[in-house]
């Protein structure tokens, strides 16, 4: 498809329930005890493939609405097909994380995950090494899916992540529920506590000290709804377009907040974009507000490292494209993990970033981008089979001189069915 060059972008929208957090509501509530009303679930092909998983290991699930079900969970143990069960997980690296953890312990369970092509060449290793230290019957193949999971009895470890990442955390202490005593992760940095903040309102005992993260074998779950906000990760292409659009004005109403994930916010903001945020509130756990971007000329180039990244992960191609526009050299670093996401994130932005005429140098662990304040020419951009490369090829259209080619545009629907739909209401 042909993005067009847009002057601005205006208006007041919301966008889809959050991802990862539609993800934690199937899956905890598949291990409720209770039936699980859960409002502003976020559809989309990812979250699909934990609808079709979870149904997949019996759990009942209702679709009041195109964003309303009611998950009526299993219990904890409750998941034990009685023949060995194929799980497909699609492209979501989220699903075939979380669900290894909860897998784990299903005692007399077993079965095989895999995935699409793409996350069928993402790590999992780093969740089944772990898992065997608890004692699980698990193994990948070349240390990727498929994956063979026979449930049994774990015990609780405590274990230091090598790596920054919530996927991996969420999986040990989803299979801490169903361990012996305590399960202890100690994070390097904090990533995002979706995981956590559910659990606690499902009355798990989660503590919290310094970087560690504990949960203590738990017997039951309970939730009666979960009010999922909006996606600041789908939100985040029109925050980025509307920055970039001198004249713009772009609210997104119900937008999650969660400090772990907001950071795009922060480095908006550094580069002297104008961000308000009104509303602000919490809903079940999770912070919510409204947030308002107005366009400008004058952006300033910034650096975003280790620390930051697990709160703009998603985002950070996006921040690539900011890059090309500030003043200066914006440098993103410590941000080796984007080589492990749908696609090698850092090959693929630099790509679709040069083949418009931007200039980003690629690193190890990140990228440098050298900015001007003009738009840049346009040209074709292939999404790489990236839902989030897709987004940021349109964006990318959007604040072009003479527009993208948008090559696998489909793929935005892994996250974001209606992407090109909003922003097509919005642009001027
Ligand atoms: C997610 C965590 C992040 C993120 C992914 C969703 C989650 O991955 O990139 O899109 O829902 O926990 P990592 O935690 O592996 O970095």
């Amino acid at each position: 498809m042909k993005v067009e060059p847009v002057a601005r972008l205006d208006g007041h929208i919301a966008v889809p329930g959050d991802k990862s957090i539609s993800h934690r509501a199937l899956l905890i509530g598949s291990l409720c005890e209770t039936e699980v009303l859960v409002r502003q679930w976020g559809r989309s092909g990812d979250t699909e493939s934990t609808l079709a998983a979870v149904r997949t290991l019996g759990v009942d699930v209702d679709e009041q609405d195109v964003d309303t079900l009611v998950v009526r969970g299993r219990g904890l143990r409750g998941l034990v097909p009685v023949s060995d069960t194929n799980v497909y997980c699609g492209n979501a690296g989220t699903l075939a994380r979380l669900l290894t953890g909860i897998l784990a312990f299903q005692e007399g369970g077993k079965y095989v995950l895999t995935g699409d092509e793409s996350l069928s060449r993402r790590p999992m290793s780093r969740v089944t090494e772990p898992l065997v230290q608890m004692g699980a019957a698990v193994s990948d193949t070349g240390g990727c899916l498929p994956l063979t999971i026979a449930g049994r009895r774990l015990e609780g470890i405590e274990y230091e992540l090598p790596v920054a990442s919530a996927q991996v955390k969420s999986a040990l202490l989803l299979a801490g529920l169903g361990a012996r005593g305590r399960t202890t992760v100690i994070e390097p940095t904090p990533t995002r506590d979706h995981t956590e903040l559910m659990l606690e309102a499902a009355g798990a005992t989660v503590r919290r000290k310094g970087r560690a993260i504990s949960v203590e074998s738990t017997e039951h779950l309970r939730l009666d709804q979960v009010l999922v906000p909006g996606d600041i990760s789908s939100a985040a292409p029109f925050l980025v377009a509307a920055a970039l659009l001198p004249g713009s004005s772009l609210t997104v109403h119900d937008l999650g907040l969660n400090p772990r994930r907001a950071g795009l916010l922060d480095v908006l903001q550094r580069m002297g974009v104008r961000v308000g945020i009104a509303n602000k509130r919490r809903v079940a756990g999770e912070l919510v507000g409204d947030v308002e971007v107005t366009g400008t000329h004058e952006l300033v180039a910034t650096r975003v490292d280790g620390p930051e990244v697990p709160a703009l992960v998603d985002e950070l191609p996006l921040v690539a494209l900011l890059g090309a526009f500030a003043h200066g050299e914006t440098v993103v670093s410590g941000a080796e993990e984007l080589r492990a996401k749908e696609s090698d994130r850092i090959d693929t932005v630099t790509n679709a970033l040069r083949s418009i005429g931007v200039r980003i140098e690629p690193r190890p662990d990140g990228f440098v981008v050298r900015g001007t304040p003009a738009r840049p020419r346009g040209g074709t951009i292939d999404a790489a089979g990236d839902h989030r490369i897709a987004m940021l090829g349109a964006v990318a259209g959007a604040v072009s001189r003479e527009g993208v080619r948008l090559e696998g545009a489909d793929s935005a629907g892994i996250s974001f069915p209606g992407f090109f739909d909003l922003l097509a209401s919005v642009s001027q």
